[in-house]
């Protein structure tokens, strides 16, 4: 079979829309209405990386910068027919490009914890580890108790350095 012909492409604002056809298509991990709110928001007024393949808008990663050297993947989904794809990856591949270039050189992401049983969680972590993340800290109130976080973050490469 064919490989998947995926393209990327930056948006500096304006995703919101795109957000919320693809977070409602993954209601497993995105079930809470406020929290999917929240992240159409900023999608709307932040960076993202949309991927696209067959005509359409497949998958989003949306980017928080929080200071010159670090920034923070805020929110990133694939429609579920595309999963294991490397449309994940290839959206990652394209925001290092870019966040290299104008010098950032940590990423962090914050994702279920492992303290929490969730079986499409794990697969979150697993998508993560293997790109490059790795756990940092857990944050066990920081959305609430029901939902520890899990900081990860890596190194981007080719950041030039200050
Ligand atoms: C997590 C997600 C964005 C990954 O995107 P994807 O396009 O499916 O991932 P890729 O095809 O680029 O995966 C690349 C590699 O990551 C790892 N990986 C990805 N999904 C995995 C899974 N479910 N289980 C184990 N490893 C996984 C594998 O090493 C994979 O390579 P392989 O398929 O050759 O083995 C996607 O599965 C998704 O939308 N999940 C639901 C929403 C979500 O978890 N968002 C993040 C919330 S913090």
């Amino acid at each position: 079979m064919a490989s998947l012909q995926i393209k990327t492409r930056w948006e500096e604002s304006g995703s919101g829309i795109v957000c919320q056809a693809i977070l409602d298509a993954l209601p497993h991990w995105f079930g809470i209405p406020a929290s999917v709110a929240e992240y159409v928001a900023v999608a709307d007024r932040s960076p993202s990386v949309i991927a696209s393949a067959e005509g359409r808008d497949i998958g989003i990663t949306t980017l928080v910068r929080h200071s010159p050297y670090a920034a923070e993947v805020f929110v990133m989904g694939v429609l579920p027919e595309y999963h294991r794809k490397g449309v994940g990856w290839a959206m990652l591949r394209a925001v290092e490009a870019s966040l290299a270039r104008s010098g950032v050189e940590f990423l962090q992401v914050k994702t279920l914890s492992p303290s929490k049983d969730d079986i499409g969680y794990e697969e979150t972590r697993s998508f993560y580890l293997a790109y490059g993340f790795r756990p940092l800290e857990e944050f066990p109130l920081l959305w609430d108790s029901e939902n520890p976080a899990l900081q990860m973050i890596k190194t981007v490469p080719n950041a030039p350095r200050w």
